[in-house]
């Protein structure tokens, strides 16, 4: 004989078969979701991070910039100067991604090289096999360079040798004027550019009016300068029509397009892109490397191509 069942069980029973029912449910589904969303936010960070790690610093975007000189003599109008800042020699930037850093800056036809320090991170000891790879920079006017902070672990005589071998021209608060070979002017006569470079705002001691003593007064003058807030003691009668300069790396990690370091020490006016200064413009690169932190995440790594063009106006 079977059994029939109870037309009405006790409401305890109801009751307690109701919450077992539904923590059942919870445990089911509800764990799952929770678990299949914390794998799903762990894989985007960690392919976020493997992205700010292992692509963008090797990324490199080249910049054109357009500066315009009041009263540049015509025949250097369009003068091309390559610009390349914050190598930060290491493993992340390390040999084969500075040959190719390289090849690309000769692919530019600059006139002139521009190279505005931080060579290194905190190991000196790197510094020859980072200018040997930088010895094959091209330009018929030469390659010029200045100090960042992390260059100083070497005396200034040591620097100087090791780039000199490499064919690079170290000033630090000094200038050097050369002709611009492919703009003769039509007379015969020269046009020239003053290039001058001034010691590291942190580490060393900044002196533009020492570092363009003397300096011939038909030159345009283009300061090579790490850290772009020396352009606060650029005064007018120093005529710098263009500072270039690095040391921010842009903000190097920027989430939200807002860069995550450099804002504390004041340099947000000068965080990359061509800024106005009191007396001159500066142009300021992202850079080549990364320090600190081996990420980019929204700010790429750069080579300028920078060029002067003539508009009217006084010198
Ligand atoms: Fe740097």
């Amino acid at each position: 004989m079977k059994a029939s069942p109870p037309t009405e069980a006790p409401s305890r029973w109801r009751a307690g078969a109701r919450h077992l029912r539904s923590s059942a449910t919870t445990r089911v589904a509800g764990r799952p979701r929770l678990r299949k969303n914390a794998v799903r936010a762990l894989k985007s960070l960690g392919g976020a991070i493997g992205y700010a790690a292992f692509v963008e610093p090797y990324w490199i975007s080249l910049t054109h910039v357009d500066v315009p000189v009041p009263g540049l003599s015509p025949e250097l109008d369009g003068y091309r100067i390559v610009h390349l800042t914050d190598i930060h020699h290491n493993l992340v930037s390390g040999p084969a991604f500075l040959e190719s850093v390289v090849r690309t800056a000769n692919s530019l036809d600059g006139d002139l090289v521009a190279l505005t320090g931080d060579f290194v991170t905190h190991n000196p000891r790197r510094m020859p096999q980072c200018f040997r790879i930088l010895s094959g920079l091209r330009a018929p006017d030469g390659i010029f360079a200045t100090r960042g902070n992390h260059d100083y672990g070497l005396p200034l005589d040591r620097m100087s040798r090791i780039a000199r071998r490499a064919g690079v021209r170290l000033l630090e608060n000094e200038h050097e004027t050369v002709s611009a070979s492919r703009h003769r002017i039509a007379g015969g006569g020269d046009a020239r550019i003053v290039v001058a470079g001034v010691g590291d705002l942190w580490e060393g001691h900044p002196n533009p009016s020492l570092a363009l003593m003397g300096a011939p007064s038909d030159g345009v003058r283009v300061l090579l300068s790490h850290n772009p807030q020396v352009a606060e003691i650029v005064a007018p009668w120093h005529r710098v029509a263009i500072q270039l300069s690095g040391h921010t790396h842009g903000g190097q990690v920027r989430p939200f397009h807002r860069p995550l370091r450099m804002l504390s020490d004041g340099t947000a006016k000068y965080a990359s892109g061509l800024v106005e200064a009191p007396a001159t413009r500066v142009y300021v690169s992202r850079g080549v490397g990364t320090s600190a932190l081996r990420l980019r995440w929204n700010c790429r790594p750069e080579i300028a191509l920078v060029v002067l063009r003539s508009v009217p106006g006084e010198p």
